[in-house]
């Protein structure tokens, strides 16, 4: 079944209304939908962007693919910042776990990823390298912590070869490095008052 088949107008209705909370509605565009599926790719740590992806693929009833990469990022918040930054001043690709089997299936792909250290995270850098999204329709989901997209959008025009890059959707989603920082801040509480 063709990607405009599959899209019934009350989902339709209900993307286009979620995605207009984030001032980027496309409602006449996504009624007429590329040929082809629509795949939902996206990268995460905490949590964030993948309750965008997951909206976005039961809304659309769209694939769903979680980009990641074969080593594993720390667990450590810190160590995990180091690594990125590292990865992103040498201009590092990290392998990944696996890749879209058959993405010349698809017309439409929405992508999903974090900011990290004010661009796009290393692993967006390897799938865009891994996957041809020429001739395909180009949707980014963006989370920040709340100093905006950086230079991701730069990214994307630049690898993503030959795709049409529609806007991209951008919200600000919790910071983990604010919550450590809360948790840090509770136990000196505690920490003092035992002392
Ligand atoms: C390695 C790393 C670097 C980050 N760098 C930035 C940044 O430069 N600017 C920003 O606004 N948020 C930054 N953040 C915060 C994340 O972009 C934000 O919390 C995002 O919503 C996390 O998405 P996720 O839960 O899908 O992983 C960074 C987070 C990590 C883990």
């Amino acid at each position: 079944m063709q990607g405009a088949e599959r899209y019934s107008r009350r989902d339709v209705l209900a993307t286009s209304a979620m995605l207009s909370l984030g001032g980027t509605a496309c409602a006449e565009e996504l009624k007429q939908p590329s040929a082809g599926k629509t795949l939902i790719a996206y990268l995460t740590r905490s949590g964030n962007t993948r309750v965008i992806a997951g909206t976005l693929q039961r809304t659309l009833r769209a694939d769903l693919f979680e980009i990641r990469p074969a080593r594993p990022y720390p667990d450590d918040y810190e160590q995990h910042v180091a690594q990125a930054m590292r990865e992103r001043d040498s201009g590092f690709e990290p392998p990944l776990t696996t890749k879209v089997d058959n993405i010349g299936a698809y017309g439409t792909v929405f992508l999903g990823f974090p900011i990290w250290g004010e661009t796009a995270p290393p692993p967006i850098r390897s799938f865009l390298k891994a996957h041809d999204l020429a001739g395909k329709t180009l949707r980014p989901f963006i989370t920040h912590g709340g100093y905006g997209v950086g230079a991701s959008l730069a990214v994307l025009a630049t690898q993503a070869t030959g795709a049409k890059i529609e806007d991209a959707f951008v919200m600000e989603a919790d910071q983990e490095r604010r919550t450590l920082n809360h948790v840090r801040d509770w136990l000196g509480q505690i920490n003092s008052s035992q002392s």
